[in-house]
């Protein structure tokens, strides 16, 4: 069967089918976040930039922080407010954003939805509203792809991946291609979802910016940070996994880039 194109996002319009699907039991993002509050000696006020379901904002209220979680996604808020309460939840755009009578010690943004910035402009809106939320002295913390693994790499470009889960009884199938449009300098991504509930398979289109490390310290001093750490892990999404005691790395080589840089 052809799939049916759709313009929704089955993951994020579904945020408990995104945490089945996409499982931090030990809240390794969220404690790789809140090690790195620490470790650069951030104040408690945090931003969570792209929250989706509120997971890591609701671990860093956890820890004592004053949190607010922003999402483009209100099924993703909607579901936030309730499964992963005690932060604030706003609806926002990362890419070109205020939040009236807010300042923030730090801005994080997890997962890559940094990335959602597709274009240089995109990109200067989202650093230009941080500045804009912090503190003088405030910390941007972002973990995400990184753009030069796919350097003289194709391995994760030569055949599509399939993957296999079951969620409230429907077993679940994506097939997920991914492609590199050097014009754009997106990564693109293509995934298939197919249901055994007798639903019709639907096709789901987004990209991510690749972003390099030199181009990314020069963006950020554009803005006024100073970088303090830009690493390939390890993080909550290397192999191995961060664990607490680790320290950064010093290369920008493999898959993931961590950052944190100081509003000067
Ligand atoms: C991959 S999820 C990451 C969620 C969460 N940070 C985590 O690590 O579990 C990306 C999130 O970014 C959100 N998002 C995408 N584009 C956005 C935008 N332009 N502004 C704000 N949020 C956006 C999506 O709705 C989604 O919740």
């Amino acid at each position: 069967m052809t799939p049916r194109t759709s313009t929704e996002n089955l993951l994020t319009d579904n945020p408990a089918l995104y945490e089945a699907r996409f499982p931090d039991p030990e809240r390794l993002a969220g404690r790789w976040a809140e090690d790195c509050l620490r470790r650069y000696g951030s104040g408690p006020r945090v931003l969570d930039l792209g929250c989706g379901t509120g997971r890591d904002a609701a671990h860093l209220h956890g820890a004592g922080r004053t949190v607010t979680g922003a999402d483009l996604s209100e099924a993703m808020l909607a579901y936030a407010r309730v499964q992963h309460a005690g932060p604030e939840y706003l609806h926002a755009d990362l890419r070109r954003f205020t939040l009236p009578g807010r300042e923030f010690d730090a801005v994080v943004c997890l997962d890559s939805a940094l990335l959602y910035c597709h274009t240089n402009g995109e990109l200067d809106g989202f650093l230009a509203s941080v500045r804009r939320s912090l503190a003088p002295g405030g910390l941007l913390v972002a973990e995400m792809r990184n753009g030069a693994f796919f350097l003289g790499r194709t391995e994760l470009l030569d055949a599509p991946r399939v993957n296999g889960f079951t969620w409230q009884g429907v077993a679940y199938e994506s097939t997920t291609t991914l492609s590199v449009d050097r014009t754009a300098q997106l990564l693109r991504r293509t995934r298939v979802w197919t249901a055994d509930d007798g639903s019709e398979p639907v096709e789901q289109r987004s990209a991510w910016r690749l972003l390099f490390p030199q181009e990314l310290r020069h963006v950020l001093a554009g803005h006024g940070f100073e970088v303090l750490a830009l690493h390939d892990g390890p993080g909550p999404r290397t192999e191995p996994a961060w664990r607490e005691g680790d320290a950064p790395g010093s290369v920008a080589d493999a898959d993931r880039t961590h950052l944190v840089a100081r509003l000067n």
